[in-house]
């Protein structure tokens, strides 16, 4: 029997399908309302019920790109209420509890200042607010830009403590990639998935959360790509917002600063530098690609991502979306593990990131597969949290508002 591969382009009906079902899941994890203990209003999209109920800094900034093409309204006010979550000097937290506070069971696991009665935690996400506000708010808010860029600022104060460019992270969900293998080599006993990463936030609450505190006595914090390509991206969108060139000699420090230090020659892939010493972290994962995205990397070493690691069918060319690790790697999972995420499957952020600088590269037909693939897995098992990079079946979360990014890519 001979088996016909799916067209690469996705039919006009699936496109107005798969943005009909979006809204309808953007529309259901709608929240909105005041927070009881000081009034404050929000409005934002929650990840995903029961599990993911508040507002998580890096989701809400792919909620607005995606609430963009339905109701620009909505998607400003999603990015106001991020920018309502933070403080005066400028620091904006990973998770913010605007409705309800953390469940008793899983407070713990939150990394804020006290156990009980806070409203968001005391660390960072994937830094992409500027990104987002690029695509979605007005440019001539000055107080918004203001806000953004003290917020890009506190980054280069508290996160960049050696002053070398590159932001470090203190624990791992700070990634965004929670329990990615390669955070097992820099956290080992303390990672994300294990009961002792309980004593590594009361350790980090200890030192008050201060990045340069906590390297100075010891080697649990990382140079993490992502949030490095992240924070660049970030640079550039406020260099384009304001006109201010000094943004844009950032961005180059930072791309700089990832070329010269986090690139392996060896094997042409972006290394996390792990503790003081800044030991190069080689596991092979999504991040290790994002610095595709950035427009300051040399056009050969991106070439050199797409057809080595990309595209190479041992590695990341698989039939559904972009393995989060490399199908080499001998930790690689595929399938839906309950207490562990980012350890194989495909996510539609990544393709969303990642897929722009295929295009852009003239890799045109494989963005357009890719995009395809992880279109066809959301119209038959609905905006799952990933997919199995095999076959496409739906994994962990349902109606998971991040994945309606889809509907900017196709
Ligand atoms: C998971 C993901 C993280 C995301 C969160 C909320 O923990 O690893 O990136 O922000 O869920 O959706």
């Amino acid at each position: 029997m001979s088996v016909t591969a799916p067209p690469a382009r996705l039919a006009a009906t699936d496109v107005t399908a798969l943005r009909a079902r979006a809204l309808g899941v953007l529309k259901a994890n709608w929240r909105a309302g005041r927070r009881r203990v000081d009034g404050l209003p929000y409005a934002y999209t929650c990840p995903s019920t029961p599990r993911y109920r508040h507002q998580w800094h890096w989701d809400s900034c792919f909620h607005a790109i995606a609430w963009s093409h339905f109701d620009p309204a909505r998607a400003e006010a999603e990015l106001r209420t991020l920018l309502r979550s933070g403080r005066p000097d400028g620091f904006l937290p990973h998770t913010v509890f605007w409705g309800w506070p953390a469940g008793w069971r899983r407070a713990p696991f939150y990394a804020t200042a006290r156990l009980l009665g806070a409203t968001c935690t005391e660390t960072i996400d994937p830094p992409l607010l500027a990104v987002a506000w690029e695509r979605v708010g007005p440019w001539d808010d000055a107080a918004a830009l203001g806000q953004i860029a003290a917020h890009l600022d506190w980054l280069e104060r508290e996160r960049d403590p050696d002053g070398d460019g590159l932001l470090s992270i203190v624990l791992p969900d700070e990634s965004g990639l929670d329990d990615s293998p390669k955070l097992d080599v820099v956290f080992g006993h303390y990672a994300h998935y294990k009961p002792s990463t309980l004593l590594l936030i009361e350790h980090c609450r200890r030192l008050g959360y201060s990045a340069r505190r906590i390297a100075a006595c010891g080697e649990l914090h990382v140079e993490e790509v992502l949030v490095n390509v992240a924070y660049a991206l970030s640079l550039h969108a406020m260099a384009r917002m304001t006109g201010e060139s000094a943004w844009a000699l950032r961005a180059a420090a930072t791309e700089r600063a990832l070329l010269e230090r986090s690139l392996d020659p060896a094997t042409g892939l972006f290394f996390d530098l792990a503790g003081r010493a800044e030991t190069p972290v080689r596991v092979s994962t999504w991040s290790s690609l994002a610095p595709l995205a950035l427009p300051g990397i040399p056009v050969d070493v991106k070439r050199r991502l797409v057809e080595e690691h990309l595209l190479d069918a041992r590695r990341y060319r698989a039939p559904v979306g972009i393995p989060s690790v490399s199908m080499e790697e001998p930790s690689y999972t595929p399938h839906f593990d309950r207490w562990r995420c980012w350890r194989g499957p495909s996510w539609v952020n990544t393709a969303w990131l990642l897929t722009p600088a295929l295009r852009e590269l003239g890799y045109e037909a494989d963005a357009e597969r890719i995009v395809a693939s992880l279109a066809r897995a959301a119209l038959r098992e609905g905006f799952r949290e990933y997919y199995d990079p095999r076959d496409g079946s739906g994994q962990a979360a349902k109606g998971f508002a991040w994945s309606t990014l889809l509907v900017d890519l196709v």
